[in-house]
């Protein structure tokens, strides 16, 4: 994995991103020392490193358990519960699902959502299907997750009988408490602990991404080699220059405070849409409090230039773009030549089809710098999960270092707790009597 910072540099006055280099370092010192906001949750900082051959071969056999026993494995999770392992597993599989040619189960992922249409659907694909579930919540009482769980456990029950449904439901959960971990407990399901010093928007390297990534059939050990390689990269004494996550925590701060408030994070492949899902969370969640923070945007290129290009190209210039970028394709395929050229397309014939994607890239990039748009680039060789493991820590090691510039506990997210509040009281939720009553008064 590579970073480029020039097209985004030339932005700024010379030297800027070079003068970051002092508070980089003492986030770095923060971090290490466990002394920054948040030193509660910096589980994250050296997990790859921690990561032993056995843990992963408990995660694997875990994993051929639901494989030989499931044609669909449901993952139940929300935010940090689940976008890791949706970033990697849809990254590394075939973009159209079904033709995946793999033996392994399919899956599914729920309880990020309440929608009810969209959960009698699962339920009735699920009728017709040997299915097992991973639950994963670290609070263990997310309503979204846990209204789903609820459904998903008496189906699998319903279909399979109790002790059938016992071996192919494993819970992600709190060693201790939470309502999973209870349930866990009783019904004497597998389960994986989510360490308490690790965030939910940190976690995809725990049990709650490398358990899903593993089920879907995907060597884990590569992608925990990949973030093990770019903790070294990354590492407090790894020279600022040479320092890919300080060089893009500094930029950011740098390009914000120059009236930059949002970010887009850019990429040319489809199946890397969840990627942007899961960085907006890690970014969002982690900046975007006390009144401060890079609004995280993202879009998928080129689909979206055809819808928000114009935007990008020529609105408010308030707007930095981070593109990922990926080297090679796994596959190979060619523009056709056609005798009768009625397209006008025989200009390209014989080019591969990444070849024109790159001119779109490049053309993209030349024509965002022209338009006012600071372009930061990271190259990665492939989507593989080593890769994948690479561009996971890079982010991570990133938001760290930025989150801490920018003056901010990168490893809280207060704001989540509002909209809770108000639906618990709104629901009746015993224990929430008084914001009830403060809130009917307010609706009236
Ligand atoms: O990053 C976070 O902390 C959140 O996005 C959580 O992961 C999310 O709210 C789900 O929480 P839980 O795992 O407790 O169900």
């Amino acid at each position: 994995m590579r970073l480029n910072i020039s097209n985004a540099g030339q932005f700024l006055a010379a030297g800027t991103v070079e003068s970051y280099e002092a508070q980089v370092a003492e986030a770095q010192k923060a971090l290490e020392n466990g002394t920054c906001l948040g030193n509660d949750f910096l589980g994250w900082l050296h997990l790859p490193s921690s990561i032993t051959p056995e843990f992963i071969a408990e995660i694997n056999a875990t994993a051929k358990v639901l494989q030989e026993n499931c044609e669909a494995v449901v993952v139940a999770g929300i935010g940090g519960s689940y976008l890791g392992a949706r970033m990697v597993i849809d990254a590394l599989s075939n973009t159209f699902g079904w033709l995946k040619p793999s033996n392994m189960p399919r899956i599914l992922f729920a309880g990020n959502n309440i929608g009810e249409d969209y959960l009698s659907e699962l339920i009735d694909y699920l009728k017709g299907v040997k299915f097992g579930v991973i639950n994963i919540s670290k609070s263990g009482t997310t309503t979204e997750t846990a209204i789903t769980f609820r459904l998903l456990k008496k189906l699998c029950e319903d279909t399979r009988g109790k002790e059938e449904a016992k071996k192919v439901i494993v819970a992600v959960t709190d060693a201790k408490k939470g309502a999973a971990r209870t349930t866990a407990d009783k019904e004497g399901y597998k389960s994986f602990i989510i360490p308490d010093n690790v965030g939910g928007r940190f976690s995809v390297l725990t049990p709650v991404g490398l358990l899903p990534i593993a089920v879907a059939g995907y060597d884990i050990a590569a992608l925990v080699k990949g973030a093990q390689d770019m903790e070294k990269a990354t590492a407090i004494d790894v020279p600022f220059a040479e320092n890919p996550s300080a060089q893009y925590a500094a930029c950011r701060n740098a390009l914000y405070k120059a009236g930059k408030k949002i970010e887009i994070l850019v990429n040319y492949q489809p199946k890397l849409h969840n990627l942007n899902e899961w960085w907006k969370q890690l970014y969002g969640e982690s900046e975007g409090k006390d009144g401060k923070g890079i609004f995280p945007a993202a879009v998928d290129f080129t689909t979206d230039l055809h819808s928000m290009g114009q935007w990008i190209q020529d609105g408010e210039r308030t707007i930095f773009e981070t593109v990922v970028s990926v080297e090679k394709p796994n596959t190979e395929l060619k523009v056709p030549s056609d005798a009768e050229n009625l397209d006008g397309l025989n200009f390209l014939a014989g080019k591969r089809i990444d070849e024109v994607n790159k001119m779109a890239e490049l053309g993209t990039k030349l024509a965002h710098v022209d338009g006012g748009v600071p372009n930061m680039l990271v190259t990665v060789e492939k989507l593989d999960e080593y890769n994948i493991g690479q561009l996971i820590y890079f982010f991570e090691k990133a938001c760290g270092i930025s989150g801490i510039i920018l003056g901010v506990n990168p490893f809280n997210q207060p704001g989540v707790e509002a909209y809770k509040k108000n639906m618990f009281a709104l629901l009746n939720k015993p224990g929430y009597e008084k914001e009830s009553a403060a809130i009917q008064e307010r609706l009236k």
